[in-house]
C-alpha cells in the first residue's frame, strides 16, 4: 500500500546519522555553568538530602575538586556560600566582610587555576538570620534601597576577589545600575553582570534553601520582590529594565517552567540569555528516578535541550557533572 504523499517528514529521521545532520539545537559543555556550594562549617563534603550527588564542599577540598571538574570539560562555576549560623545576623553583615568565605575562596581558586570562569552570586540570603535577600525595614518589609547599597558594595569585594561576573539574584529595583556604576567608579570595568532579571517567586527553590542553610526559617515568602509566576508582562518589564541598566547577560529562572519567558528574552534582546535550571527542577527528576519512574539522564538531557531550544545561550545546571560525559 502506497499513498501519494507530498510530504514525508520522516525522511529526515530515517537513521541516526541523518537525524544528527538535521539537529537544530546543540548542547555544549562550554555553555554550562555548574553551581557549587561552599561551606565553612565542615571539613568533609557534606551531602544535601534533597539534592542527590550534590555536596557542600569545604574550602580545603574545593580546589582539587574543581581540577577534577575541569578534566571533565567544565569551565564555568557559580559559587554559593553556606556559612556558620553564628556568622548570620539580621543585616547579613558577613556579606561585607572581605575575609568572608566566598571572597577568600575565589582568590584561592584563581591563584591555582587560571583558565576558569567564576561567577559570584550577589545576595544576602546566605548571610541573614531571616533568610531574605534583603534588609528588613522597621515594619518587616524589605528595604529596597539600603539592600541595593549593600549589593553594590558586595560587587566591589567580589570584583577585588577576582570574580569574572557578579550575579545579583535578589530582584531589588535599580540594582543593576547601582552595581554597574559602583564597579566602574572603582575601575572594575571588566567585571561583568549576569542579572537574574526574570526571577520568579518559585516553589522550586526549596532544595537550594536547604543547601545554603536558609530554610531553618521557613516558610520564606519572597513574593514582594520575586515575580509572580502568572505574570508575563511584568517579566518583560524586568528584562527591559536590566537591559537598560547595563546588564551583560539576562537570566530567566527557573528554566523549564518558564520556557516562554526564555524564548521572549532571546527573541527581543541582543544580549546572551542565561537560564537557571534550579534545584527543584533537579530534585524532581531525581525523585522520579529513585522511584524507578523516569530515566534520569534522558530526562535531564531532554530538559536541557528544551531550555536550549527555547533560546538560552548558557544554562546553570546541577546536572553539569553528571551529564558531562554524555553530551
Ligand atoms: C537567592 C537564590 C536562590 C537561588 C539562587 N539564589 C533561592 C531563592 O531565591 O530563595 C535558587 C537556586 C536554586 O533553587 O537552585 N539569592
Amino acid at each position: 500500500m502506497k499513498f501519494n504523499l507530498t510530504h514525508r517528514p520522516r525522511r529526515i529521521r530515517k537513521n541516526s546519522l541523518i537525524r544528527s545532520l538535521f539537529e537544530e539545537s546543540c548542547l555544549k559543555l562550554d555553555h554550562l555553568v555548574y553551581p557549587v556550594f561552599i561551606s565553612d562549617c565542615t571539613n568533609v563534603p557534606e551531602k544535601i538530602e534533597s539534592m542527590p550527588e550534590i555536596f557542600r564542599w569545604p574550602a580545603n577540598k574545593i580546589v582539587s575538586k574543581i581540577h577534577e571538574w575541569k578534566d571533565l570539560g567544565l569551565n564555568s562555576f557559580a559559587l554559593f556560600p553556606h556559612i556558620d549560623q553564628s556568622k548570620k545576623c539580621q543585616l547579613g553583615k558577613e556579606a561585607l566582610n572581605p575575609e568572608s568565605l566566598i571572597y577568600k575562596i575565589c582568590k584561592e581558586i584563581k591563584s591555582s587555576i587560571s583558565d576558569i570562569v567564576l561567577i559570584g552570586d550577589l545576595a544576602l540570603d546566605p548571610y541573614t538570620t531571616h533568610g531574605h535577600d534583603g534588609i528588613l525595614g522597621s515594619k518587616g518589609q524589605i528595604d529596597n534601597d539600603s539592600t541595593v547599597d549593600v549589593l553594590s558594595r558586595m560587587s566591589i569585594l567580589a570584583a577585588e576577589a577576582g570574580y569574572d561576573f557578579v550575579a545579583p539574584s535578589d530582584m531589588m529595583d535599580g540594582r543593576i545600575y547601582a552595581i554597574r556604576s559602583r564597579l566602574d567608579d572603582h575601575n572594575f570595568t571588566e567585571t561583568g553582570i549576569i542579572s537574574y532579571s526574570a526571577k520568579f517567586s518559585s516553589a522550586y527553590y526549596g532544595p537550594f534553601r536547604e543547601a545554603i542553610g536558609s530554610s531553618q526559617c521557613k516558610p520564606i515568602d519572597k513574593s514582594s520582590y520575586q515575580l509572580n509566576p502568572r505574570n508575563f508582562r511584568e517579566a518583560k518589564r524586568e528584562l527591559e529594565l536590566d537591559f537598560e541598566e547595563g546588564a551583560d547577560i539576562l537570566m530567566v529562572k527557573p528554566a523549564e517552567p518558564y520556557l516562554d519567558i526564555i524564548n521572549y528574552a532571546s527573541n527581543n534582546f541582543n544580549l546572551p540569555i542565561s537560564a537557571y535550571q534550579v534545584s527543584g527542577e533537579y530534585s524532581r527528576l531525581w525523585a522520579s528516578h529513585l522511584n524507578g519512574w523516569l530515566d534520569l539522564d534522558s530526562c535531564a538531557l531532554e530538559s536541557l535541550y528544551s531550555i536550549k531550544r527555547a533560546g538560552a545561550d548558557i544554562i546553570f545546571t546541577y546536572f553539569a557533572e553528571r551529564i558531562a560525559s554524555k553530551i
